[in-house]
């Protein structure tokens, strides 16, 4: 009977071979191993046998058993694969397609110049730990002004013409400065981050003025915060978009919520002598920043007694102005296809 096992074995071993799809392999497995199955079928007629042929017999065919387990095992995962690999193929995109589709004048996308700038900037901030929030655009006047120690008859409100909705409470922001509200609001300290997104302002528009345009705010609340500081992130975060160290200064600025304030400007050289009369040669103003208000701490929920607090808002097409020689910021938004389609990929 032993022998009659080999033999099973054997034939079991050159149908395995045999076998192309998944199904026919787990039909073999009832063939064997089922209980109506040959092995079974074998071990019916033990009858005869003494007690020692009984337990070679079991050792023997317990054997066969794993052993057709495991050649069944192996045997459906191979198939597995080769379907897989079978279907891939089938699916295989022909790379060496796409650029003929676009050499027949088929256009190619891109990244818009202000979405890779801010990108990069966020890189910037979270190799230094920063955290990236966002906030809602339709926003109430507590965290557009009041939080930010703008009371409702501060003549700041003035500085940034808004777009009010009909009930007078709700806004479309008009700076990300929302978002340091938000910020501090739901963590305790120390933190630090930044919040990127469009703003919006009620003005007529010219070449440096759109109703929306990028902000990127950045705030940092610790206990010992000066503004050794604010100025060592700031150059930290011009040297990398600029890829040199820049010379910076600070002049004195208003914002109701930070004090002192500044406006960071960068030494800046027109590349075209032509138009080294234009505004923006010399030093050019690009970063308005400064220690945060008490006020707007505590309306934050934070200890102004304990922590101190530095803030930024980054004018993101600003910056990508400034970098691709872009003299209209209305170019940004135009949707003119001769202008996005510099920025293709
Ligand atoms: N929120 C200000 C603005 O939009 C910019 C700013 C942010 C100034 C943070 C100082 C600190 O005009």
């Amino acid at each position: 009977m032993i022998k009659e096992i080999d033999l099973i074995l054997e034939q079991f071993h050159s149908e395995l071979e045999q076998q192309k799809t998944l199904a026919e392999t787990a039909n073999l497995k009832a063939k064997y191993l089922g209980k109506n199955g040959l092995l079974s079928a074998l071990m019916k007629n033990l009858k005869e046998l003494s007690d020692e042929e009984k337990k070679q017999l079991g050792q023997k065919s317990n054997s066969a058993k794993s052993v057709i387990e495991k050649a069944l095992q192996q045997k459906m995962n191979q198939l597995e694969i080769d379907q897989m690999n079978q279907k891939l193929q089938a699916q295989a995109v022909d790379f060496s397609l796409r650029d003929s589709l676009f050499d027949r004048g088929l256009n190619r996308g891109g990244i818009h110049p202000v979405h890779s700038v801010q990108r990069e900037v966020e890189d910037i901030f979270l190799s230094m730990g920063f955290e990236v929030l966002d906030g809602p655009y339709i926003e109430d006047s507590f965290h557009n002004f009041e939080a930010l120690n703008i009371p409702a008859d501060h003549p700041a409100r003035d500085m940034q013409d808004t777009f009010w909705f009909a009930d007078h409470q709700h806004l479309l922001r008009t700076h990300t400065s929302t978002i340091q509200v938000r910020g501090m609001q739901s963590r305790k300290p120390p933190f630090k981050f930044i919040g990127p997104g469009k703003v919006f302002r009620c003005e007529r528009t010219d070449a440096t003025h759109e109703m929306v345009f990028h902000q990127l705010e950045g705030m940092m609340v610790a206990e010992d915060l000066s503004v050794a500081n604010l100025i060592y992130f700031m150059k930290t975060l011009l040297a990398e978009i600029f890829q040199k160290e820049m010379e910076v200064r600070l002049r004195p600025g208003y914002f109701p919520f930070v004090e002192p304030g500044f406006e960071l400007d960068i030494r800046w050289k027109k590349p075209d002598p032509k138009k080294s009369e234009q505004r923006h040669s010399g030093w050019l103003e690009l970063l308005p920043c400064g220690m945060v208000h008490p006020n707007v701490l505590q309306a934050g929920g934070i200890d102004p007694q304990k922590y101190k607090g530095f803030a930024f808002g980054l004018g993101l097409d600003r910056l990508v102005m400034v970098r691709h020689q872009i003299d209209d910021i209305r170019h940004t938004h135009s949707g003119d296809l001769r202008f996005n389609s510099q920025f293709s990929l």
